[in-house]
C-alpha cells in the first residue's frame, strides 16, 4: 500500500493540517488517519473547521482577508503577557462556543507564555502580533483590528499594558489597536497585589474607567509566586466569556422607558395585639416578578409590599408595610404614576379592638375580636378622578366562578383590566411558582360587563405571567399613544 509523506503535501493543506491537529491535541498523522477514517465512514467530525474557519490560503493574510461568517459577533482578543495568558487560550474556546468570533493578537510578552499556533489553532484564525508585519499593515491592519470588530477584549491585561492605554502610547500592536478603538474595551487585569495596589496602578485604574473601559476583576486568590496572595487573579474564562457576551447582546427594548409603575404585592398583617396578627398566605412572588419585569422595560418602579421573604428585585425602589393603612398611605405617597399594579393580598378586615397589651387567657373565655373593613386601596385609587393612574390593573384570586366574579370586580372597583386566578388549594398557586390566569380588559370607562375581553393564558411561571402583562401594558400605551 502507498505511504503518504506529509512533507511533500501543499503548503495550504499542511498548514490546514497543523492548524486542525493542535486544535485537536494530535500529531500531524494522527489527524489524517482521523481525516481518513471520517471520509471512509462518511462521518464529518464535528470539531472539524468549517470552510469559513480555514485557515487564510496564500496571499495578503491582513486583517481584510477575514473569512469569519459575517452573521457572528467578533471579538479581538489581546493577550498581554502574564501567566494568566494559559487561560486566555480557554477563553478562546468559551467565546467561541457561544459562537462569537475571535481574532487575537499576542503582545511580545504574551509570546514567552503562549504561541501564537496555538491561539490560531483554537480561533481558526491568523493570529497577529507584530505593528510593523506586512503581511497585514499594508492596509493599516491594527485600525482594521481594532474597529472591525465588535468588542475588544484584553486579558490577561497586565499593569503595563494598563499604563499604556492610560497614557495613550501606541508603540507596539496592542496598545496601537488600543489606541484606535471606536468599540466597548473590556480588560480582565491579572498582576500581583502589589503591583495592583500600586498608587500608579490606582491611578490608571481610574482613568480606565473615566474614559469607559469595562473591568472584570482581578479576582482575590493565590499568585504564581510561591505564598503570594491577594487580589490579582484574572478573572476566569466563563467569567470574562459571560461579560463579554453580556456586552455584545444587542441592548433589550426597553417599552416603558419613562414611565413610572407603582405595585403593590404581598400580604398584609392587621395586628390584634403587640405580639399576633392576622394574614394570608400570599408570598409575593407575583408582584415582585412584575416589578422585575416592568424595570427591566426600563419603568420606574416603585413596589409598596407587605411582609415577604422576597429580595428587593434590583433597580427598583422597595418600601415595606404592615398593614392594608401603612399600604394604602405609602401608594397615595408613591403617586402620580402612569400604570397602578394592585397584586398584594390585602387583608379585608382588621380589628377593631386591637390589644395594646398582649391578650391573656381569661377564665371569661377566648377575647372577642371586633372585625372592621380596611380601606380597599384599588377601588380607592380607581375612584381618584385626577390623580387616578391612566391604567389601573388590580387581581382577583377566586376559588370559584372565577371570570364572574373577576368581570363583577372590574365594575365595582373602578380599575381598567383584572389578572384572574384560580387559588383554589388544588391549583396550588398561593405560595407556588406557577399560575393560570386570564386577563380581562376593559377599554374605555363606560363599556359594560359584557364587553370586557376575557383572554386566558397557558399555565406559566410567574416571571412568564409578569413579563406577558408587561408586553400587554407596553402594546396598550403603543395602541393609545
Ligand atoms: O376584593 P378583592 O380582595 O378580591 O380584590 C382583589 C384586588 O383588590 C387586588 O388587586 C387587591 O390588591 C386589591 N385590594 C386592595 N385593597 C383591599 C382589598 C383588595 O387593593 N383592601
Amino acid at each position: 500500500m502507498a505511504s503518504l509523506t506529509i512533507r511533500k503535501l501543499d503548503d495550504a493543506v499542511k498548514a490546514y493540517l497543523r492548524l486542525r491537529s493542535a486544535g485537536n491535541g494530535r500529531s500531524v498523522e494522527e489527524e489524517v488517519r482521523v481525516i481518513l477514517g471520517e471520509l471512509v465512514q462518511g462521518r464529518p467530525d464535528p470539531a472539524a473547521p468549517t470552510a469559513a474557519m480555514a485557515p487564510p490560503a496564500d496571499g495578503p493574510a491582513g486583517p481584510s482577508a477575514r473569512s469569519h461568517a459575517a452573521a457572528q459577533a467578533s471579538v479581538t482578543l489581546i493577550i498581554g503577557g502574564g501567566i494568566a495568558a494559559f487561560k486566555s487560550l480557554e477563553l478562546i474556546r468559551r467565546l467561541k462556543e457561544r459562537h462569537v468570533d475571535v481574532r487575537c493578537v499576542l503582545t511580545k510578552a504574551a509570546q514567552q507564555f503562549v504561541t501564537p499556533l496555538s491561539a490560531s489553532a483554537l480561533s481558526h484564525e491568523r493570529v497577529y502580533t507584530d505593528l510593523f508585519d506586512p503581511g497585514s499593515e499594508f492596509d493599516a491592519g491594527h485600525i482594521r483590528l481594532a474597529r472591525e470588530c465588535d468588542l475588544i477584549v484584553v486579558a490577561p491585561a497586565t499593569a503595563d499594558l494598563m499604563a499604556k492605554m492610560a497614557h495613550g502610547h501606541a508603540d507596539d500592536l496592542a496598545s496601537a489597536i488600543l489606541l484606535a478603538a471606536n468599540k466597548p474595551i473590556l480588560l480582565a487585569p491579572a498582576m500581583n497585589p502589589l503591583m495592583w495596589n500600586n498608587p500608579a496602578t490606582r491611578r490608571n485604574v481610574l482613568q480606565l474607567r473615566r474614559d469607559g473601559v469595562i473591568m472584570i476583576g482581578p479576582a482575590a486568590g493565590e499568585m504564581a509566586e510561591a505564598n503570594e496572595a491577594g487580589v490579582g487573579r484574572m478573572s476566569e474564562a466563563v467569567e470574562i466569556a459571560a461579560a463579554a457576551v453580556d456586552i455584545l447582546r444587542p441592548p433589550r427594548p426597553r417599552p416603558l422607558a419613562g414611565k413610572r409603575v407603582l405595585i403593590t404585592a404581598g400580604p398584609t398583617h392587621e395586628p390584634i395585639d403587640p405580639v399576633r396578627y392576622i394574614a394570608n398566605r400570599s408570598s409575593g412572588k407575583q408582584g415582585f416578578a412584575i416589578a422585575a419585569a416592568a424595570q427591566a422595560a426600563g419603568a420606574d418602579v416603585t413596589l409598596v409590599s407587605g411582609p415577604v421573604e422576597l429580595r428587593d428585585p434590583a433597580g427598583v425602589s422597595v418600601i415595606r408595610v404592615e398593614s392594608a393603612r401603612d399600604m394604602l398611605h405609602r401608594v397615595e405617597a408613591a403617586l402620580p404614576a402612569d400604570i397602578a399594579i394592585f397584586a398584594a393580598a390585602v387583608a379585608d378586615w382588621r380589628v377593631a379592638n386591637e390589644g395594646e397589651q398582649k391578650l391573656k387567657k381569661t377564665a371569661a373565655g377566648m377575647p372577642p375580636l371586633q372585625l372592621v373593613e380596611n380601606p380597599d386601596i384599588l377601588a380607592t385609587i380607581s375612584k381618584l378622578g385626577e390623580r387616578r393612574p391612566p391604567l389601573v390593573i388590580g387581581f382577583a384570586a377566586e376559588t370559584e366562578h372565577l371570570i364572574d366574579n373577576a368581570k363583577a370586580k372590574i365594575a365595582r372597583k373602578g380599575c381598567d383590566w383584572i389578572v384572574a386566578n384560580d387559588v383554589s388549594p388544588a391549583s396550588g398557586v398561593m405560595g407556588g411558582d406557577r399560575n393560570t390566569v386570564h386577563l380581562l380588559q376593559r377599554d374605555g370607562k363606560e363599556v359594560g360587563v359584557d364587553e370586557i375581553k376575557v383572554d386566558s393564558w397557558p399555565v406559566m411561571t410567574k416571571e412568564q405571567v409578569a413579563a406577558e402583562l408587561v408586553a400587554r401594558i407596553a402594546k396598550s400605551l403603543e395602541k393609545n399613544s
